[in-house]
């Protein structure tokens, strides 16, 4: 099928592969920017980078063609799965750069790592730690990064690091806990979609650099494209070849703006059954919680336990009744116990006081690794 859906088009690729190829890179004045910034904080070792922008913008596009830049001047390691722990992120780190494991002591390590920078700095290049979906790293990784970068001597950064991610990392950055790390975050980019004329640039450059530039020479398929993408490439890839399909189907070779409607009702039908799934599932979530007042916000912290309520407004009833009815003296054994735990002290500990205690001692032992760590980096 896909070599006939090809060669029906005239085509030699597909042109609108969901990969981060950079031979189809379409350098917009937005991906220009950022990518000038990002070679502005390797050359003046800048030390600190961040670059941002929603799903699909063209973040990872744009980090594997500075890294393809830099490949012959730079020492890079790419980190593409982040939720690791601050140990397993100096350890991907050391792996990356082909550091071997020379001891078991973090110290030796790091000291190891130290030598790497310094032998790479007299030969004249740069050493950076490139991340992608920085915003899932935990804050103690974070912090560890922050120590990592404090490896510099008197004149000049000795580790350039690129933190890329989604904009919620913007927001992690800000939080009181990070505002160290945040502080030395010298150049900030973030990427914005597309808007029209460079959404049908965009098409336009695929199609050339694919074998065929008279697919979509229709306008009003590419405004379609550019509303309904909202100019972010990764949908504009999906629109445009489900369009490219539709079209196919149809035997026709040029695409217009009913091929793109055709094409994103598709799109959407999958979208919305997605949804559909994921509203049934929340539903039958719903259903199994029937005992628990859901917070309407879907906090499951704040949800009350209804059980509990209904069970304490049966035995209040049922003692009225008692009473009312005069079988026995109710009030006394069956809102005793009531009485008596709300006055008793609690059975478990307060959780609020566990939580505080779990997240100081987790804080302690982070300050405790920074600290040693900092001794160590200041020793040298
Ligand atoms: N400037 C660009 N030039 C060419 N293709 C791009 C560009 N930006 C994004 N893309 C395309 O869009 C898709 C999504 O981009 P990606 O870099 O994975 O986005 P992000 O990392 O921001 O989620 C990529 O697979 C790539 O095909
Ligand atoms: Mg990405």
């Amino acid at each position: 099928m896909a070599a006939n859906y090809l060669d029906f088009f005239d085509l030699n690729d597909d042109p609108f592969r969901m990969t981060p190829d950079i031979h189809y890179f379409y350098n917009s004045p937005e991906h220009s920017t950022a990518l000038l910034s990002l070679e502005y904080c390797f050359k003046e070792k800048e030390g600190f980078c961040l670059l941002t922008g929603e799903p699909g913008t063209g973040k990872t596009t744009l980090m594997r063609l500075f890294v393809d830049k830099w490949k012959d001047r730079a020492e890079i390691a790419l980190i593409m799965t982040p939720r690791l722990s601050p140990e397993e992120f100096f350890l991907a780190v050391l792996e990356d750069f082909k550091i071997p494991l020379i001891s078991r002591s973090k110290n030796d390590q790091l000291k190891a790592f130290r030598d790497f920078l310094l032998t790479h700095a007299a030969n004249d290049r740069r050493v950076a730690i490139i991340v992608d979906e920085a915003q899932q790293l935990p804050d103690t990784t974070l912090e560890e990064l922050r120590l990592l970068s404090n490896l510099e001597t008197e004149k000049e950064k000795l580790l350039q690091i690129i933190l890329i991610g989604q904009p919620e990392l913007r927001t992690k950055l800000g939080s009181q806990l990070l505002r160290q790390l945040n502080q030395r975050i010298s150049v900030r980019v973030q990427l914005k979609p597309l808007n029209e004329v460079e959404t049908s640039d965009y098409i336009n450059t695929r199609l050339i650099r694919a074998g065929n530039s008279t697919l979509f020479a229709n306008q009003k398929a590419k405004a379609l494209i550019f509303k309904l993408s909202g100019g972010k490439p990764r949908r504009i890839n999906l629109l445009s070849t489900r369009a490219l399909m539709s079209a196919f189907l149809e035997g026709t070779k040029e695409v217009t703006a009913t091929h793109v409607r055709k094409g994103a009702a598709d799109v959407m039908e999958s979208e919305m059954d997605e949804k559909e799934y994921s509203a049934a599932a929340a539903r039958r979530r719903t259903k199994k919680n029937w005992l628990f007042a859901a917070d309407p916000r879907g906090k499951a912290s704040s949800r009350t336990p209804m059980a509990m309520i209904l069970g304490i407004l049966f035995l209040i009833a049922a003692g009225y009744a008692f009473y009312y009815f005069g079988y026995a003296r109710p009030t006394t054994t069956l809102l005793e116990p009531v009485v008596t735990r709300a006055s008793a002290p609690p059975l478990s500990p307060n959780p609020a006081a566990v939580t505080a205690g779990r997240i100081s001692s987790a804080t302690q032992s982070v300050q405790a690794r920074q600290s040693s760590a900092k001794q160590e980096l200041n020793a040298k």
